[in-house]
């Protein structure tokens, strides 16, 4: 039996429950993992329904405080799985009491959070990693294999979208989603971190970016319990949206490629909808998360008369994670991709260094958001401020 770690969970519903489901499957389909998880804590700020979420997920114990849990000496590793206003402080406190920390992303609300955040794990000397988990399809690995080795040759373009339309009806409430101070911006930190952080693993750096932002609908109805919620008489009072609900930008990348990226929660039929597309000098990639099994690839290299988009199912031994689950052309899903990370997360902490995405791919891809973010209030074209 390998040795094992002790593991905190900050947050018991959307995320909490991916994480949840891959620290309980990670040593079942990976039993070479170097570390075993030990599902110690979970926490929340509702006792009852925290005491809920760990028995149906398999956690020992609950806290309804992240303070308890980050100090207790027998936690290994807090991950954090809350919203964005809480990751600074939860991360920082976690590294400075010598946790390994698993971030979800984006990493923080603000550029000078994830900059902090970065350094506390940095001098603590202990792992940090942001959950960007579709670096951790198979198939948007294969895609990296092909950048990489030349396959497309030289990459031109990058052209990207993640579209969903969950708040398209006015009266939808002002979630937690929809305001700054907790989610640090909208459809930019949430879906467009994604993109970007996919963008820089396979392209690499982006140096310049020219934004726009767009909120739709402005005001929302406050939900019930929340302060000037549901009035005395019944009545819905509306409170202000304070992020954006669209967001396109154009970047140029350091290698020379440019790129186009949108990301929108308006976009009808569009559950959740994220794809790319890559054309270089020699081929073009296309991915889509609807077909997350599969890569569309185009090749110069092939026989002109058969030379053609083809459909690469992504599920044989060559590709990367595939074997630890199912014979070839037996697809998988995306709680795979939680697994997959925290397989090499455990690995990373048993060997003492931060699988990427880093805490440092975490500040790079939010000085990208913060770039887009300026350049759509200033309207010119914005260095990204690493
Ligand atoms: N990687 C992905 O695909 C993906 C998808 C969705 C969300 N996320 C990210 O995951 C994070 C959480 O999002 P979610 O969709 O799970 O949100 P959610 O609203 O479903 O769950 C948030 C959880 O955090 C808890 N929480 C909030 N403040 C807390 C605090 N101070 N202490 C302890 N617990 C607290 C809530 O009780 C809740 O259990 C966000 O950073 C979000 O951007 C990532």
């Amino acid at each position: 039996m390998n040795d094992s770690i002790n593991v905190a969970l900050m947050g018991y519903k959307f995320m909490g429950k991916a994480h949840s489901n891959a620290f309980r499957q990670v040593a079942h389909f990976f039993p070479d993992v170097a570390l075993h998880p030990v599902m110690q804590v979970l926490c929340g700020r509702d006792q009852a329904a925290v005491q809920a979420a760990a028995a149906q997920f398999g956690w020992q114990e609950t806290a309804t405080d992240w303070r308890d849990v980050v100090t207790r000496p027998d936690i290994g590793l807090v991950d954090v799985s809350t919203p964005g206003d809480s990751h600074a402080a939860i991360a920082i406190a976690a590294a400075q009491h010598g946790k390994h920390v698993f971030c979800e992303k984006p990493l923080a609300n603000t550029l000078a959070e994830a900059k902090a955040m970065h350094a506390a794990v940095q001098e603590a000397g202990v792992v940090g990693m942001v959950n960007f988990n579709y670096r951790r399809v198979p198939a948007v690995q294969l895609a990296k294999r092909l950048i990489d080795d030349g396959r497309i040759g030289q990459v031109y373009h990058w052209r990207a979208v993640y579209l969903q339309d969950w708040i398209m009806d006015p009266n939808f409430p002002l979630v937690w989603r929809l305001q700054k101070d907790q989610a640090g911006s909208g459809t930019l930190g949430d879906l467009g971190a994604h993109i970007v952080d996919l963008a820089r693993m396979l392209l690499g750096e982006i140096s310049s970016v020219s934004g726009l932002t767009e909120t739709f609908i402005k005001q929302r109805p406050l939900l019930a319990g929340t302060t000037g919620g549901l009035g005395a008489a019944g009545s819905t009072q509306m409170g202000e949206v304070t992020v954006d609900d669209a967001a396109m930008f154009l970047a140029r990348f350091a290698n020379g490629a440019v790129g186009s990226f949108e990301v929108t929660r308006f976009a009808k039929g569009r559950a959740n909808y994220n794809s790319f597309e890559i054309n270089g000098s020699k081929g073009s990639i296309v991915f889509n998360l609807e077909r997350m099994n599969e890569l569309n690839v185009y090749l110069d290299s092939d026989a002109p008369d058969v030379r053609g988009f083809r459909n690469v199912l992504a599920t044989d031994g060559s590709h990367q994670y595939i074997s630890a689950w199912w014979p070839a052309g037996h697809i998988i899903g995306w709680e795979h991709t939680f697994t997959h990370g925290v397989f090499d997360l455990l690995n990373g902490i048993a060997a003492g260094t931060s699988p990427a995405p880093t805490f440092e791919d975490g500040v790079r891809c939010q000085a990208v958001l913060d770039a887009v973010e300026r350049s759509a209030g200033s309207k010119q074209w914005v260095e990204p401020e690493y």
